[in-house]
C-alpha cells in the first residue's frame, strides 16, 4: 500500500484530483468508481474547478458508483444519484448515459451490475471513503471477500454516521443499500482511498496495519497491488512507516 500524509484535506483532495488527472490523460476514456460521503466532497470540489479552468477533462469517462440506498422516500433528496449530480455531474456536465447506478436498474439482478462493468472493461481507476467501521461502499464488517454487487442490510451504526444527510434521524437513513462488492472493488485497476479527520485515524490504521480479516472489509486492500491512502495528518496519525521488507522469506511486501 502506498500511503501519503498531507496537512490538510485539501492539499490531500488535489494529490487525489492530480491522479485522476494523470489517469485521464493517459485514458481519456477510462472507467472511474466513485464514492459518495462528506470525504469526497473537497475532492469534487477541486475537480470542477479544474474543469472549468480546462485542466481536467471528464467529457469521455463513464462513472460507476459504488452502493445507492434503497426505498427512499425521497430520493431526489436523498439518494446518492442525487448527491453526485449535486457535487459531480452537473457541474462537470457528464450526461445520464455516462453515468452508472446499482439501484434502481440492478436491484432484481444484482451481479449484472458487475458485468456492466466489465463490459465497459473494468474499472479503471476507484475512488473510496471509509466508514468508521472499516466498510468500503456499503461492504460492512463480515461481508464475504468474495462478494459481487449485492444488497446489503445496513448496521445501525452506519446509519447513525450518515443521520446527518437525514435532517439528523438516523431512523430516516433506509436500512437496505445495493452496493459493489469487495471482489468488484477488488477488480479496479488502481484504487485511492481517502480519509480525512481524526474520527477515521483508528479504523484507518486497523485497515493498513491490522490482520486483514472480514471484520475490516477495507483491510482487504492490503491484497491489492495499487492502492493509494491519501489521508490528512488527522486521520494518518497512527499510520507508521514499514520495515524495509528484502527478506527473501516474505511472501508479501507493503510500502507502509
Ligand atoms: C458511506 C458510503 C461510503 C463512504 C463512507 C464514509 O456509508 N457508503 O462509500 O466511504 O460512508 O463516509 P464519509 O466520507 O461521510 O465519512
Amino acid at each position: 500500500m502506498h500511503v501519503e500524509v498531507y496537512n490538510d484535506r485539501k492539499t490531500a483532495s488535489r494529490r487525489i484530483v492530480d491522479l485522476v488527472a494523470r489517469q485521464l490523460s493517459a485514458y481519456p476514456y477510462s472507467v472511474l468508481g466513485l464514492a459518495t460521503g462528506a470525504t469526497v466532497i473537497p475532492i469534487y470540489e477541486e475537480m470542477i474547478q479544474r474543469i472549468n479552468h480546462a485542466h481536467l477533462d471528464l467529457s469521455r469517462v463513464h462513472t460507476f458508483n459504488l452502493d445507492e440506498y434503497m426505498g427512499l422516500k425521497d430520493p431526489n433528496r436523498h439518494s446518492f444519484h442525487a448527491f453526485m449530480r449535486h457535487y459531480l455531474f452537473d457541474p462537470a456536465h457528464l450526461s445520464p448515459d455516462q453515468t452508472f447506478f446499482p439501484f434502481p436498474q440492478f436491484s432484481q439482478d444484482p451481479p449484472g451490475y458487475d458485468r456492466l462493468i466489465e463490459q465497459h472493461g473494468g474499472i479503471d481507476w476507484q475512488l473510496l471513503g471509509i466508514g468508521h467501521n472499516g466498510h468500503i461502499g456499503f461492504n460492512e464488517p463480515g461481508t464475504s471477500f468474495d462478494s459481487e454487487t449485492h444488497v446489503v442490510k445496513l448496521t445501525e451504526n452506519t446509519r447513525k454516521a450518515n443521520r446527518n444527510w437525514f435532517d439528523g434521524d438516523w431512523r430516516h437513513v433506509p436500512e437496505e443499500a445495493l452496493t459493489m462488492g469487495l471482489k468488484t472493488i477488488m477488480r479496479s485497476r488502481t484504487i485511492v482511498l481517502a480519509a480525512f479527520g481524526a474520527s477515521k485515524s483508528a479504523i484507518l490504521a486497523k485497515a493498513v496495519h491490522g490482520p486483514v480479516c472480514v471484520e475490516v472489509p477495507a483491510s482487504i486492500l492490503q491484497y491489492h497491488p495499487r492502492v493509494y491512502i491519501i489521508c490528512d495528518q488527522e486521520a494518518g496519525n497512527l499510520l507508521r512507516p514499514g520495515p524495509s521488507l528484502n527478506s527473501s522469506k516474505l511472501s508479501r511486501q507493503f510500502d507502509v
